[in-house]
Formats: structure tokens, sequence, C-alpha cells
């Protein structure tokens, strides 16, 4: 096949859609100018853009405050450069020295090192609480690892190795009992699965615009319960308030400061509007098709090891696999070379559930799905896995 097959959405979803590419070029001509610093009507559509964006995605992350026709402060959603400054200020603004966070094997590095650092650096404790075998957690082992002094659950949505889903809901019901806010690093489930803030007990959700919500790279955010906590723990200018000598406490200013990346925002601002045209029901259910379909098709070639669960249900379109007689690396390098399938290998950034599943040091080959692939894409991918598979493994 000359088109290529981009199966790497985990990392970055692609192509974007095309409203979104225009909302980026136009942004800079029609409103670039820095809201907050100046009063025209550039700085005030900039403004409203931004404004727009913090309540859109509010109520995206609160479908039951919405329902209920209850509010929620738009103010704090704030705007971060992507998932790992989000997780880092949540970690940084409620974790300190003698205080214990439980997090699980299932996290990416920007949640793995940052816990790590205040432990090494800092003197903090930490449980990571090891799932079940397919990479589900029991909600109960949370429960247990909770102790007098943890003052944080941050628990990964779902896994960019194996697609696993947490129960969230379950994990903040022991949260909320125990009077531990809760974090969830939603990078690759906010666009894709419905998320549920309020309903769900999280206190802070962090979030990244370039996956499945389809903005740009460099923007991405938090969403604070509007009874949480949080430190602020980055200061700076505000464009408010000059003459006050600290950082200000309100939000979005206390996780925000200096200026926005504003064509970025409008960008992801037009990519939420997008998934909320489509319908992230629809889209889920595009690509676990699609994921059955690879699913059952890698299953018939001798040699393929799929890694993690092989269920539909509780997961998003991520699949690990190993091929008998190869490395992953080598594999990713056919797929990609000989037949035009982008895929992602190695460790992919998480490296205790490549321990837990036994795929350490050297990974798998990752398949992630996206909106824009097809069934065509899916059967030349088994194709080609099939005839690399029958080299070394007939
Ligand atoms: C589960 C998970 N958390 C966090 C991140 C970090 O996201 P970002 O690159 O936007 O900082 C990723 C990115 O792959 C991820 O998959």
């Amino acid at each position: 096949m000359d088109e290529l097959i981009y199966l790497d959405n985990a990392a970055t979803s692609f192509p974007k859609p095309a409203v979104m590419h225009d909302t980026v070029r136009d942004f800079y001509r029609e409103n670039g100018v820095n809201p907050g610093r100046t009063g025209c009507d550039m700085a005030i559509r900039a403004e409203e853009m931004i404004s727009d964006t913090r309540s859109r995605l509010s109520r995206f992350f609160n479908p039951s405050l919405v329902a209920a026709g209850a509010s929620k402060d738009p103010d704090r959603l704030v705007f971060t450069m992507n998932a790992t400054m989000s997780l880092n200020l949540i970690i940084n603004g409620t974790v300190g020295p003698g205080d214990h966070v439980v997090t699980t094997l299932c996290e990416h590095n920007s949640v793995i090192r940052p816990v790590n650092h205040k432990v090494r650096d800092e003197g903090a404790e930490a449980t990571f609480v090891a799932p079940e075998p397919e990479g589900y957690v029991d909600p109960d082992e949370i429960r247990k690892a909770i102790r007098g002094n943890t003052t944080l659950v941050i628990v990964n949505h779902g896994s960019n190795v194996s697609g696993v889903v947490q129960d969230i809901a379950a994990i903040g019901r022991i949260c909320r009992e125990a009077g531990v806010p809760l974090a969830v690093d939603a990078a690759q489930t906010a666009g894709v699965l419905p998320i549920d803030m309020a309903a769900w007990n999280v206190s802070f959700l962090s979030f990244t615009g370039h996956k499945c919500l389809f903005g740009p790279t460099g923007t991405g955010g938090i969403c604070v319960a509007d009874d949480a906590e949080i430190r602020g723990t980055l200061v700076g200018g505000t464009g408010v308030r000059s003459a006050h000598p600290y950082h200000l406490e309100e939000y979005p200013f206390r996780l925000e400061a200096g200026t926005l990346n504003l064509a970025g925002i409008a960008g992801l601002n037009a990519g939420v509007r997008w998934v909320e045209d489509r319908g992230i029901e629809n889209i889920h259910h595009h690509e676990i098709g699609l994921m059955g379909m690879l699913q059952e098709g890698l299953a018939d070639i001798p040699g393929v090891v799929m890694h993690g669960t092989t269920r539909l249900e509780s997961r998003v379109a991520t699949l690990s696999v190993s091929v008998k007689g190869y490395d992953a690396s080598d594999v990713g390098t056919f797929l990609d070379v000989d037949f035009n399938i982008l895929t992602r290998t190695g460790l992919h950034c998480a490296p205790l559930i490549h321990e837990h599943y036994g795929t350490a040091p050297r990974g798998t080959i990752r398949f992630s799905i996206g909106p824009f692939n097809t069934d065509d894409h899916i059967m030349e991918a088994v194709r080609a896995v099939g005839e690399i598979a029958a080299r070394r493994n007939t």
C-alpha cells in the first residue's frame, strides 16, 4: 500500500480534523494579541475564545453537573502545555515532605518520575499498587494502600500500553470515604470515553490536547473540582493586579502564569467541537470495532502474543503485541519500511507496566487506532504482521 497507515494514535492523533488546522492558521491574523493585557476588540475576542474553551471543557468533563443544571466554575479549568505539565502541577501542589502518595504500576513516566522525585528529593513516600494480570487495578488495593498521611491518589484512566481502562468511579468512592483527593491522568481517554468528575469524585483531571481531543501539540490542562484544594507552584505574570507582590491565589491564575498558547487553545477549541459534533460514543464505537478486527486477525497468526487484555469493553483502542523470534523494534521497522505502517515500539514511557507484563526491557509493538482508520488499514496491518511473523515462525 502506498498510503501511510497510521496506527500510532496513542502517541498523538493523526491526521487532525481540517477545522483544527484552519482555526490555528487563521488565529494570529484575526485575533493575535495578548488578552488581559490590552482592551481592543481583538483582545476581547481572544479572551472570549479562551473563556469558551474553559467552559466547554468544564462541561465536557462534568456531564452529570450539566444534566442537573448545577454550576461548575470554568476558571478552575486551567491550561498547560501538555499532560506532563498538568501532572507535575498536580503532584507538586498536593505532595510535600512526609506526605504519602498512592499510585499504580500502570502509570506513564509523567506520573512515575514526579512521584519518584518527591520521594528521593523531598522525603515523601509512595505506594505503587500492582494491577491484576491483565492490567486492571482492584479498587480495594487502593483502599488498602491509603494511610493517615496520604495526600493524593493518582491513577491512570486508560493505559497507553494495553488500553486497559480503570474503574475510576469505584476508586473515587474509596477516595471520598478516605477523604483523600483523587487525580486522574486522562491523557488516553479525554475525548474518546465519557468522563464525569463530579459523579466519580475526581478532584483533579489531567488532560492533553493533542491526542483524542484533536488539538495541536503544546496544549493540555487540568480541571479542578470546585471543592478541591491545590497549592499553586508556578508563579509570575498574570496580566492583572500587577501591583500585587505575590502570585494570585484565585483561579485560573493559581495554576497559570505567563502568556497562554493562544493559537493552541483556539485549535483545541476546534478539536473539542469536532469531537462533540461527531460524538465520543461514535468515535469510541468505531475504534473498538476496528480493535476487535485487529485482535481477531492477530489471534490467528502463529508466534503473535497480545499483552494485557483482549476484552473489548473497559478499554481504549490500544494494543501491545510481541512477535516470537523478533525484537519489538525490528518488527516496527519492518512494518514501517516494508508496509508503510506506523506503530510505536519499546516501553512507551511506562516501564513499570512492562515489567508487570514481562515485556521489559525491550517492550512491545503498540497498535493504537484513531477515528480516521478504516477496515482496510486493519486488514493490511494483520496481513503485514502475518508476513513478518512467517519469516521466523514457519
Ligand atoms: C497515559 C499518559 N499520560 C501522560 C502522557 C503525557 O502526555 P503529554 O505528552 O501530552 O505530556 C501520555 C503521553 O503519551 C500518556 O499516554
